[in-house]
């Protein structure tokens, strides 16, 4: 698919109306569910994310963001025949390799088998230009694409807000990013940083109204929870959870105290 093709794509959601008889009747009548592949979590929310929507996953520094999506990617390509793209504005690829092969994921392998495709971009060094993010954009769209991908990790926001000076610039951005999202298809998993502090959870404060879900880790030096702040279209439970790190990955034990 061209550009242009898909730039008047991308203007279709904020700058026309959608015609409600152009969804598939069908469509209304389930929310699909796509397991995490994270023991506990699933339960949490009716079985899974809703399918093709994007879900914020925030907290703190070395909450288990990173380690989160992967294990959610790993997941969906071991059990269910869904392939994924990690997108990292944060870490290089050769250190995701050997963080996430600790708790015995070979991501080298699926890259080798066209099952995982993994983007390093840099953060986009000109500033407040359009072209930056159309450019991510585009390695995103051919990533998905090249690998039939189901699910998707963009890690992470904050690190994109890094490289804007004009607050609605990065707005304007982030929901452009979001269209394309959706419009991808695949489930999505936006990780955002956010001071443990913060109540909310949400950084820009536009994150919240484009997504459809949120998931809130905590850590402390005492503790590590999970909670799911929204979850739209889901009978999702409020609670704070307790969450271990161990050498499989994240799990999560429903009902026990998180401290
Ligand atoms: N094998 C392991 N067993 C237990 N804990 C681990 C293991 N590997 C990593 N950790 C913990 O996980 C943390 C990092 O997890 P992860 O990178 O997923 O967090 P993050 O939220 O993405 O962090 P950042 O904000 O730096 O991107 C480490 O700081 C460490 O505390
Ligand atoms: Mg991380």
């Amino acid at each position: 698919m061209n550009i242009d093709n898909r730039g008047s794509r991308r203007g279709g959601r904020h700058g026309v109306e959608e015609d409600a008889s152009a969804i598939p009747s069908a469509a209304y009548n389930t929310i699909e569910r796509v397991p995490t592949g994270i023991p506990g979590v699933d339960d949490l929310i009716e079985g899974g994310l809703p399918r093709g929507r994007i879900v914020l996953l925030s907290g703190p520094a070395g909450a288990g963001k990173t380690t989160f999506g992967f294990q959610f990617l790993h997941h969906g390509i071991t059990t269910a025949e869904e392939n994924g793209v990690f997108v990292s504005l944060e870490e290089e690829i050769a250190d995701l390799y050997q963080e996430m092969r600790r708790y015995g994921w070979n991501l080298m392998e699926f890259v080798g088998e066209k099952k995982l495709s993994l983007i390093k971009s840099p953060i986009p060094v000109v500033v407040n230009t359009p072209l930056t993010i159309d450019s991510l954009m585009d390695r995103i769209h051919t990533a998905v694409v090249q690998v039939n991908a189901k699910r998707l990790v963009f890690d992470s926001l904050a690190a994109l807000g890094l490289c804007y000076s004009d607050p609605v610039n990065l707005r304007r951005d982030v929901l452009r990013l979001c269209d394309l999202l959706r419009e991808l298809g695949c489930t999505t998993l936006l990780t955002t940083e956010v001071p443990e502090n913060d109540l909310h959870g949400a950084g820009f404060g536009i994150e919240q109204l484009v997504t459809q879900g949120m998931i809130l880790l905590h850590v402390s030096q005492t503790y590590r929870a999970i909670e799911v702040r929204k979850m739209r279209g889901t009978r999702h439970d409020t609670n704070v959870h307790r969450l271990r790190m161990s050498d499989r990955g994240l799990l999560v034990s429903p009902g026990e105290h998180p401290f």
